[in-house]
């Protein structure tokens, strides 16, 4: 049997429409959602995220702003630009793009922006209050998964989930994420032994490694809910994930392709976080 699949593209254009009318609606109330985002450099790569995420914001009503700065920038300058965003009243998320060039320490470039406008859920209070359980701005790559597997309308309470890759960024709070929700959690990563006996196992299979082709049909469960968070690139220069899709949709009950599944929610979750920050910020009004 053939899997479903969790069209992420779909389930994005969905929630940035629900959020386009939230927009208009705060905007009836005198909230702006804004979200100032720091691009230091011209790493291409760097470049084109900025400008997605710039086109995203206008295309729902979210005033963004690109500030760059030359790789030459010194730290004290940096933290001094954050100061201020973290100072505007009309600045509700701010994001400094990743990576920084050498001289600059990215952990004190991070832990400078406020609490309240982290919307990469990258500054360690954030990561702590996720680790705890508490209410946080939640990375966004992360939180675009658990809502692609809420949406599929599979329960993940209980479920065995098994996540290969435990960066900050993905497989950390992914792992945290699906603890959260009741799921049983296996980490694996690149010291993992036996991984195949592993990901047999797995209800729900979260592989964010950054290898073609790495997860094979035999080594999924059949009926598995399969998240691919891999963005690699084939001979072809064509976008292509860590899962061998053609032949795994013929085992996994869920399954998200590439381009088209995970990548489209992360952006939509920026979007959401700026919003949820908007409404706390300015949750006297
Ligand atoms: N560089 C690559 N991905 C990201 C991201 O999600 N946030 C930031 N700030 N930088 C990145």
């Amino acid at each position: 049997m053939s899997a479903k699949i969790i069209k992420g593209k779909e389930v994005a254009a969905e929630m940035r429409a629900a959020l386009k009318e939230e927009v208009a609606s705060l905007k009836e109330k005198g909230i702006s959602p804004g979200l100032s985002v720091i691009l230091i450099g011209d790493n291409p790569a760097s470049q084109s995220y900025v400008k997605a995420k710039a086109r995203a914001c206008e295309e729902i009503g979210i005033v963004s702003e690109v500030i760059k700065r030359d790789a030459g920038i010194t730290e004290e300058e940096l933290l001094a630009e954050i100061d201020r965003l973290n100072e505007n009243p009309n600045v509700h998320g701010i994001l400094v793009q990743l990576p920084l060039p050498k001289h600059i320490n990215e952990k004190e470039v991070l832990n400078r922006i406020s609490v309240q406008k982290d919307v990469d859920g990258f500054h360690p209070v954030s990561v702590g209050n996720l680790v705890i359980g508490d209410e946080c701005l939640l990375p966004c790559t992360p939180y675009g998964i658990i809502e692609l597997i809420k949406r599929s309308g599979e329960d993940i309470s209980g479920k065995h989930a098994v996540v290969i890759g435990r960066s900050n960024i993905v497989g950390k709070p992914v792992a945290l994420l699906l603890l959260q929700e009741n799921a049983t959690v296996t980490i694996a990563h690149s010291r993992t032994q036996d991984l195949p006996s592993l990901t047999k196992q797995a209800d729900i299979l979260v592989s964010a490694v950054g290898n073609p082709r790495f997860i094979k049909a035999e080594d999924i469960k059949p009926g598995a809910i399969v998240i691919d968070v891999g963005n690699g690139t084939d001979e072809n220069g064509k976008l292509i994930g860590d899962v061998d899709y053609e032949a795994a949709k013929e085992v996994a009950g869920y399954i998200t392709p590439v381009p088209g599944g995970v990548g489209p929610m992360t952006i939509t979750m920026l979007l959401n976080n700026t919003v949820e920050s908007a409404k706390k910020l300015n949750s006297h009004k």
